[in-house]
């Protein structure tokens, strides 16, 4: 399937949900890890109703143990989602770390301007803003697959990158092209969008999950956009790219690719887990995670 198939599959998809067709509740249940989606996790407890204030929007972001000692880790989260599907992860690694979860914007309960086009750079300096307001100057940033591509981003700019001590990017790739052209059949990905769109009804009555969801899928058709050697002059020593083995979202060949051309990055598969293991597997993730720290 090309790109704009993909493209205008996501659309349709996006419209015919924002009109009559029934929303499912029920999880994918089809036996193997990886083909489930468990239920959104849930935030800790109490859930901010601070945000920030950036460029007309309010970011939605919480601290989580500002106590411990350590370089907070900043997780950011994928396309259509937001940072409750990092709950089970920000309850482990918040044990023993501080953690800041972010809503990027439009996202979950962050708002987006009406005029807004969605890139992975705006992402990224909306990230960098929050955490200069709230006094990060250093800061280790976990992405996954869209909070992935941003977290590339942000090692691609260097006022950005020199506050990065160290990435871990989950399902990342660095063109539209490395989506899986089959992503969009799996019933996964059905579950995913439907429980999306309920889940953006009650975090934000009031907005348009249609127009939310097409921003992110023409965001999605079309970028990121970057070379091998435009990744080359990111600073791996400090990145790991991690990938799932039954990622059904990224191409399977994509996070050793992203590796190789990133000079000195690390690579890390996660095991008996898709594109959707924060949620499949917390435990793993969070391990992974913790294992470059
Ligand atoms: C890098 O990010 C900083 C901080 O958001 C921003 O001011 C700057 O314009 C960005 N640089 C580029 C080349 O985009
Ligand atoms: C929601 O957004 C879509 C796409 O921008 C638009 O066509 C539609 O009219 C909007 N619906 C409402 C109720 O505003
Ligand atoms: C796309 O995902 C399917 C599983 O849904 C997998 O079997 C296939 O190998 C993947 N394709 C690529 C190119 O990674």
């Amino acid at each position: 399937m090309s790109q704009l198939a993909f493209s205008l599959f996501t659309l349709a998809s996006l419209l015919c949900f924002g009109q009559s067709t029934p929303l499912h509740s029920s999880h994918v249940r089809r036996g193997e890890k990886w083909e489930t989606l468990p239920a959104t996790p849930a935030l800790p407890t109490p859930v901010n109703t601070a945000t920030f204030a950036q460029d007309g929007t309010k970011l939605w972001f919480q601290k989580y143990n500002t106590a411990a000692t350590g370089t907070p880790i900043v997780l950011i989260h994928g396309g259509l989602g937001y940072s409750a599907y990092f709950g089970d992860v920000i309850t482990i690694l918040s044990k023993t770390h501080p953690v800041i979860a972010v809503d990027r914007r439009g996202h979950g309960r962050s708002t987006y301007n009406a005029d807004d086009v969605f890139t992975f750079d705006m992402f990224a300096q909306d990230t960098y803003a929050l955490l200069q307001a709230e006094g990060v100057t250093c800061a280790v940033y976990v992405g996954w697959s869209d909070g992935a591509a941003t977290t590339l981003a942000s090692l691609l700019n260097t006022t950005i990158a020199s506050t990065i001590t160290k990435a871990f990017v989950f399902a990342g790739f660095q063109s539209f092209s490395d989506t899986n052209s089959t992503f969009t059949d799996t019933a996964i990905y059905a579950e995913f969008l439907s429980r999306s769109a309920t889940e953006y009804a009650t975090l934000q009555p009031s907005a348009n999950f249609t127009d939310f969801g097409t921003k992110v899928g023409t965001l999605e058709a079309t970028l990121p956009d970057w070379s091998d050697a435009d990744l080359a002059k990111i600073d791996g020593s400090k990145v790991t790219i991690a990938g799932a083995d039954h990622d059904e979202a990224v191409n399977l060949a994509v996070p050793a690719h992203l590796s190789s051309v990133i000079t000195g990055s690390s690579l890390v598969m996660l095991k008996d887990v898709s594109h959707f293991a924060p949620v499949q597997d917390a435990t793993a993730f969070a391990a992974a995670v913790e294992a470059i720290l």
